[in-house]
């Protein structure tokens, strides 16, 4: 379902160029459950990024579904971007001046659907706290939101990047059990995790170290 090919990509900083990815190739099939792991800086998150149509890579291509995702249209990037990939990021991204219900809703690519969004708050635990603001809420109820937010409008691959690297054992669990439900569905999920234990919920685990697959 999605092809990863040969993709490099260099970072330049202060006049120096840093190679953040170096000739990855992967596959990923649709169900797959594949954890991302690697030491901080391996390109973890720029892999992630790439793969979501998010960062152009300077060598290399993305196809999804046999197409190559930065060769559409912006039409088709950004119905890429917004249904068949839901992104969990690292820093949440949550809007500081919407709700927990309007930070979901904002990104449902179907009409606002009240009553699937109130299904994952309840589910989440966040039900009661729908009207609340990001900055009202916990660091957990901040991951969770940003979790529902992206998997509101059933997206096809899920994109998880650190999504426990902030949580409490227990936060954690919630999360990872959500996680698994998505990919019970049906759903396939890409897990960045320097987590040991969250990385053992997937099923295959790719490796980066300095920008290589390994
Ligand atoms: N926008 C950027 N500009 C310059 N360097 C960057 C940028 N984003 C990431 N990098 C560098 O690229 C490398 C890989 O980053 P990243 O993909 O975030 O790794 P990881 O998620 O595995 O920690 C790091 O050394 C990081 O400092
Ligand atoms: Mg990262």
């Amino acid at each position: 379902m999605l092809e990863v090919k040969n993709i490099t990509k260099t970072y330049t900083k202060n006049g120096s160029t840093f190679t953040a990815l170096n000739d990855v190739s992967l596959n990923v099939d649709k169900g797959d459950f594949a954890a991302i792991v690697g030491p901080s800086g391996s390109g973890k998150s720029t892999l992630l990024h790439t793969i979501g149509g998010l960062i152009k890579p300077d060598l290399g291509q993305v196809f999804y579904k046999g197409e190559n995702v930065y060769e559409k249209n912006n039409r088709n990037a950004n119905l890429y971007r917004k249904k068949s990939i839901g992104f969990v990021f690292q820093q949440f991204h949550l809007l500081p001046y919407l709700s927990v219900f309007e930070n979901i809703r904002m990104s449902d690519g179907k009409k606002a659907n009240k009553k699937s969004i109130e299904y994952y708050l309840e589910k989440c635990l966040l039900l009661s706290l729908k009207n609340k603001y990001p900055s009202e809420l916990s660091v957990g109820e901040k991951q969770r939101t940003a979790f529902i937010r992206a998997i509101i409008s059933e997206p096809d691959i899920l994109l998880a990047d650190e999504p426990t690297g902030n949580l409490d054992p227990e936060n954690s669990r919630i999360l990872m059990s959500l996680i698994t439900d998505f990919h019970k569905k049906g759903g396939t999920v890409l897990l960045v995790s320097h987590d040991a234990e969250s990385a053992n919920y997937a099923s295959r685990k790719i490796t980066l170290q300095q920008g290589k697959l390994i």
